[in-house]
């Protein structure tokens, strides 16, 4: 746990570099390297969604994550049989379990636990029995907190892009509906005894109100900072192709 964020951890998701990376079916960027860095940087556990389609994660980026990483893993995926027997076989430390449409372009809504509870309590036990944490991705809704609970959820994770795109957008009185609805969330999903994450569309302007939940554990957080890093970093990496140009030439 950083000393610097008390009991609150940061999860850096590290699927966008695989996207980079897939986009042009290179070996590079590699994601694991990424997940490294942001371990020495002071994350506190890595996210990775391995999709269905295999769009960004791979199957070969998470045997690495598992094989490399000394922070925690917490792996995020659909509530399939392939995605189970694949966390079976890695037990990481966390499973996230979330909704996968593949038509949608990232986890647009969270999970509708309360239309599949019975489904969902079989398809998680054997995950609680390997010693995975299980964590539910959900929208800030009294009755799939309730659901959770009931199927034997460790950690409900509230998704936060509503909130984060009312912003960014300027539709204040969205955002600020939307944030009462996770204020209150976390609390009851706190007091029915579950631990409480949150993520999805957070930056450098939505982080601060959500961080100061106090029943909020974990923040999982990872297009803006992948996005971020462009500017942070493309004065160093533009410095060193310049001298090593100039090293050829000499
Ligand atoms: N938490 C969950 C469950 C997610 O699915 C995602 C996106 O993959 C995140 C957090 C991180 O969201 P973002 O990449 O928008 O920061």
């Amino acid at each position: 746990m950083s000393k610097f964020l008390g009991n609150l951890r940061l999860g850096v998701n590290i699927d966008h570099v695989a996207t980079v990376r897939n986009a042009r079916g290179s070996a590079y960027p590699d994601p694991t390297r990424a997940a490294l860095l942001a371990q020495q940087a002071g994350a506190d556990g890595i996210t990775a969604h391995l999709r269905e389609d295999r769009r960004h994660i791979s199957d070969a980026d998470i045997d690495a994550l598992v094989e490399n990483l000394s922070v925690p893993l917490n792996f995020e995926m659909a509530a399939t049989d392939e995605m189970q027997a694949i966390a079976l076989r890695h037990k990481p430390h966390a499973v996230c379990i979330v909704p996968e449409k593949r038509e949608e372009l990232t986890t647009e809504g969270g999970l509708e636990v309360a239309r599949v509870e019975n489904k969902l309590a079989h398809f998680i036990a054997p995950l609680r029995d390997a010693g995975c944490r299980v964590s539910i991705f959900i929208a800030a809704d009294m009755a799939q907190i309730e659901a959770a609970a009931r199927i034997g959820a460790t950690i409900i994770e509230l998704h936060t892009g509503a909130y984060c795109d009312a912003h960014h957008e300027g539709n204040f009185a969205v955002r600020d509906a939307e944030f009462a609805k996770l204020q209150e969330m976390s609390a009851y999903a706190h007091s029915l005894g579950l631990e409480v994450h949150a993520g999805h569309g957070l930056t450098y302007e939505t982080v601060k109100p959500i961080a100061a939940f106090p029943e909020v554990m974990e923040l999982n957080i990872g297009h803006f900072l992948i996005g971020e890093a462009i500017f942070s970093g493309l004065n160093s990496v533009i410095g060193e192709m310049r001298r090593l140009m100039e090293e050829a030439r000499a």
